[in-house]
């Protein structure tokens, strides 16, 4: 993962607000990850908020919903955060968050999964799953071509298949295709070994379904081991080696090792504690990313990230939650936690641990927004920005 500029002290960061409640989560979010700048580095260290327009915001100011001068700020500085963003419907316009990716060619998706204890989940010890999933984000089902069953152009495809490719498809069937490169799926498997090693993780699991889809999921699984054993072989011990060192992992090394995604699913309910960075296909790591969240109770406060070469662009995973715009009161630690992934992409590790420790003890006090209040016994609620502040108490 390319760190930004560690030597920056004051690095500008461009953040774009975000539709819905957007305002109300910027607003605590900004205040927490200042707060924790400040404590952390004593004013040694700042960041230069630069606010960049998408979605209706800039629609609004600009008539467009994505204007250039925002993709131009994210490439100029590397980096940015952002809050939901309305999906326009209609007239053309796909989703902005999509684009984004696709423009910045953002080919890793990062979801970090741990539980924070107190957080309402429906299993016993929900602590024990704490993974990084990085997913492929430009290929697979989001580079998926279709055609309606019934369509001309199904039918070409068909006649094409079943004649010339001696394949069996029945009539009126629709059609979909996926690619998947080992271009792009190694450059994610880099990612996340970069990632396990600068974060001293032990253990590396791709996540796949080969033994139905050999050439592009299988293939996956290939090229996945091939960066684990030509590009960080000395790193590295394959699962498969084992035996042969008395089913230990030599001190210092990564385990690496690969599951098919159905199996996985029930790995990380039943030996949540084997796995920790897991490396997957846009499709399988969609279902396993949501999956994961809701087994430690955090799908509306699961941070992510989209991370290419040339950019990291940070963000809530929620929608805008358009019935609870403009009234204080939505959660804005999915936000927070993100701010926190992206301190850490700058190097800043003690601001960020203090971001985490903040929303800990804040979520353990039981003061918490109304979506948490709801599930939680004996809990009090509070608004976004009270909750804000209280995380900066308890920072520390
Ligand atoms: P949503 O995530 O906005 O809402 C789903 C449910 O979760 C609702 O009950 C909502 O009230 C609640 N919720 C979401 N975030 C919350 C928070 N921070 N605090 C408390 N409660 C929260 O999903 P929905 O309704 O499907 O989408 C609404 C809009 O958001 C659409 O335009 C959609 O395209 C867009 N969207 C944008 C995303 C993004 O920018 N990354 C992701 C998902 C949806």
């Amino acid at each position: 993962m390319k760190s930004h500029n560690k030597s920056i002290l004051e690095p500008i960061i461009p953040f774009i607000e975000g539709d819905g409640i957007g305002p109300d989560i910027w607003k605590p979010a900004q205040h927490v990850l200042d707060q924790a700048v400040k404590k952390a580095y004593q004013g040694t260290k700042k960041i230069i908020w630069k606010e960049i327009l998408a979605g209706e915001k800039a629609f609004k100011q600009t008539g467009n919903w994505l204007p250039e001068e925002t993709l131009d700020e994210i490439r100029r500085h590397e980096i940015a955060i952002k809050g939901p963003l309305t999906t326009p419907i209609g007239g053309g316009i796909r989703s902005i968050n999509v684009t984004l990716r696709q423009v910045l060619d953002l080919y890793a998706c990062i979801r970090p999964i741990r539980y924070f204890g107190g957080v309402p989940s429906p299993l016993k010890e929900p602590q024990k799953l704490n993974v990084m999933i990085f997913r492929e984000n430009t290929e697979d089902v989001y580079a998926g071509i279709e055609w309606a069953s019934g369509s001309p152009e199904a039918e070409k495809v068909r006649n094409f298949l079943v004649n010339e490719m001696k394949a069996k498809i029945r009539q009126g069937s629709g059609i979909g295709i996926k690619p998947m490169s080992p271009f792009a799926s190694k450059r994610l498997v880099r990612m996340a070994f970069q990632y396990t090693k600068t974060h001293g993780r032990k253990v590396v699991t791709f996540v796949h379904k080969g033994n139905i889809m050999k050439f592009t999921e299988g293939a996956f699984r290939q090229w996945a081991y091939e960066v684990a054993t030509e590009e960080f072989g000395d790193a590295t011990v394959l699962e498969s080696a084992l035996k042969d060192l008395g089913g230990k992992v030599p001190p210092g090394k990564i385990l690496v090792n690969d599951r098919i995604a159905d199996a996985m699913f029930q790995m990380v309910l039943l030996r949540p504690e084997e796995y920790s960075v897991i490396v997957t296909p846009n499709l399988d790591g969609d279902y396993l990313s949501d999956a994961c969240a809701a087994q430690v109770g955090g799908l509306g406060m699961a941070p992510g990230a989209n991370i290419g070469d040339e950019a990291a662009l940070f963000e809530a995973t929620h929608g805008t939650a358009p019935s609870h715009a403009g009234k204080d009161e939505a959660n804005p630690t999915s936000l927070i936690l993100s701010g926190a992934m992206m301190l850490e992409h700058l190097g800043w590790e003690e601001a960020a641990k203090l971001v985490v420790q903040g929303i800990e003890r804040t979520i353990e006090q039981k003061t918490v927004t109304y979506d948490l209040e709801r599930q939680m016994s004996g809990a009090k609620k509070v608004g976004s920005s009270e909750f804000g502040e209280n995380i900066v108490t308890n920072m520390g």
